[in-house]
C-alpha cells in the first residue's frame, strides 16, 4: 500500500496516519516530523527550516524533495508507505511523479476551516514517538503525559493561533490545487494514476478511521 494523505493542518492526518500504517505495516513519512527532528537536532537543514516553519510558511521544493528521495532509499519503504504532509506543492507532485514512485491512494481530508483552529490549539504531542493528542477530542489517560512513555507532552510552536490562520491561508493558495492535480490525472486513465477519495474528517477519530477503511477496502 503506497499513500498520500492530502489535507489542511489539523486535518487529522497524522491521528490517522498511526491506525493505517498499524495496518498496512507500512512506515509514515511525515516531513513536519522529519523536519522538526532537524530542528531538534541542531542541523544546518533544521536551523533555516525552523524560521519558515514559526512563520507559517512552506520549506523549500528543493530541500523537501531531497529529504523524500533520501527517505524512499531505506529499506524499510519497500513493501509500501504512507506520505503525511508530503507533497504539498504542485513541484512536490510534480517531482514525484517524475521519478516514477507508484501511488496507490491519495486521500483528501476535508475539514471546515473554523474546526481547525480548535483542533489545532488544543493539540499536545510526543515529539520522540510522534503521538499526537487532543485535550478535549482525543486525551491522554494521564493529562500532559504520552500513555506508552509517560513522558510530557508539549505544544508545538506552530500551533498558536495567528500561525494556525498563516498555515491555513498557506494551505489554500499551495497545496488545495493538489486535489484538482490528483482529480485530472485520476480521470486520464493512465494506468499509474492514484485513485483519489475524499474522505470527511468530521465526527470522532474512529468514524473518520472507519471511513478510510472503508474507502480503502471497498
Ligand atoms: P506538518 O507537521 O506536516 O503539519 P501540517 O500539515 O500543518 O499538519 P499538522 O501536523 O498540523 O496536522 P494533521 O493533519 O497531522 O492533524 P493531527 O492529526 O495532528 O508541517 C509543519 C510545517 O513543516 C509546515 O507548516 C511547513 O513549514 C513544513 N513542511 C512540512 N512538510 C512540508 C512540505 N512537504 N513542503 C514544505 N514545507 C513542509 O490533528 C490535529 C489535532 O486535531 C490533534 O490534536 C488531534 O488529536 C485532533 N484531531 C484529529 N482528528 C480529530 C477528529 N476527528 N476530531 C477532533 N479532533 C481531532
Amino acid at each position: 500500500m503506497r499513500l498520500i494523505l492530502l489535507g489542511a493542518p489539523g486535518a487529522g492526518k497524522g491521528t490517522q496516519a498511526a491506525n493505517i500504517c498499524a495496518r498496512y505495516n507500512i512506515p509514515q513519512i511525515s516531513t513536519g516530523d522529519m523536519l522538526r527532528a532537524a530542528v531538534k537536532a541542531g542541523t544546518p537543514l533544521g536551523l533555516q527550516a525552523k524560521a519558515v516553519m514559526d512563520a507559517g510558511a512552506l520549506v523549500s521544493d528543493d530541500i523537501i524533495i531531497g529529504l523524500v528521495r533520501d527517505r524512499l532509499l531505506q529499506p524499510d519503504c519497500a513493501g509500501g508507505f504512507l506520505f503525511d504532509g508530503f507533497p504539498r506543492t504542485i513541484a512536490q507532485a510534480d517531482a514525484l511523479k517524475a521519478a516514477g514512485v507508484p501511488i496507490d491512494y491519495v486521500l483528501d481530508f476535508d475539514v471546515p476551516d473554523e474546526d481547525i483552529v480548535e483542533r489545532l490549539s488544543g493539540r499536545r504531542v510526543h515529539p520522540a514517538s510522534g503521538r499526537v493528542y487532543h485535550v478535549k477530542y482525543n486525551p491522554p489517560k494521564v493529562p500532559g503525559k504520552d500513555d506508552v512513555t509517560g513522558d510530557d507532552l508539549v505544544q508545538r510552536d506552530d500551533d498558536h493561533e495567528d500561525t494556525v490562520r498563516k498555515r491555513l491561508a498557506v494551505y489554500h493558495a499551495q497545496t488545495k490545487p493538489l486535489v484538482d492535480y490528483y482529480t485530472r490525472w485520476a480521470r486520464s486513465g493512465e494506468a499509474q494514476a492514484p485513485k483519489l477519495r475524499r474522505i470527511s474528517g468530521v465526527g470522532t477519530v474512529d468514524e473518520v478511521g472507519r471511513r478510510i477503511f472503508a474507502a480503502l477496502e471497498s
